[in-house]
């Protein structure tokens, strides 16, 4: 099976592009591709702009990215409660490619977050719980990691217990119920 893992964000010292690709390493069995949002830079989504442009090469590239794959692993960096525009830009785009009824793909989707704040990216992470299937995303499951500064490490990972065994016990449910 084919997991599609990214950070919804174009930082280059992304900490949830960190956490996005720590969760691939329970997925061995599978082939894991990681996308960078910044090999999707696209102008500012307009509706002129698509008018008069037509959509983006990259916007194309992205959503086959999503079709080709059996599993989403997302994790959303937190604005101001929301999306980064990073996210938000591709998301738009996408949303018009003409003939994908459902822009999400309907793919499986591990939604996470984290953030440096003890809320560990609630609100984008509610906002998307909520508001993907409405376009087409199957919400399987939902993950959060507050503090990500005490609780996380670039050597050994999740470095807080409860929420390493919560990690790796919704893991393995998704592997158990969707990767079979
Ligand atoms: C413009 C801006 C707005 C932010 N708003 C929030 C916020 O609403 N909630 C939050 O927990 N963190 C917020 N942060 C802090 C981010 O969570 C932090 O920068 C984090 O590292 C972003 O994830 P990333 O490293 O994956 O890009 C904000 C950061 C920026 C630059």
């Amino acid at each position: 099976m084919k997991i599609l893992a990214f950070g919804g964000s174009n930082s280059s010292t992304s900490i949830n592009k960190k956490l996005a690709i720590y969760s691939t390493k329970f997925f061995k069995e599978h082939t894991i591709e990681i996308l960078d949002l910044n090999d999707y830079e696209m102008p500012l989504f307009g509706v002129d702009k698509l008018a008069k442009n037509g959509m983006p090469q990259q916007a194309m590239n992205f959503a086959k990215k999503i079709d080709e794959s059996d599993l989403l692993i997302i994790s959303l960096a937190e604005n101001n409660g929301a999306y980064t525009v990073a996210f938000k830009n591709i998301f738009d785009w996408i949303s018009l490619i003409k003939d994908r009824k459902e822009f999400w793909g309907n793919k499986p989707t591990f939604l996470m977050a984290t953030s440096p704040g003890a809320r560990g990216g609630a609100s984008v992470l509610n906002l998307a719980k909520t508001t993907l299937p409405f376009f087409g995303a199957n919400v399987i499951d939902t993950f959060s990691l507050p503090s990500f500064y005490q609780n996380f490490n670039d050597e050994t990972g999740i470095t807080n217990t409860e929420f390493a065994i919560d990690l790796k016990d919704k893991i393995e449910k998704i592997k158990t119920e969707f990767l079979k």
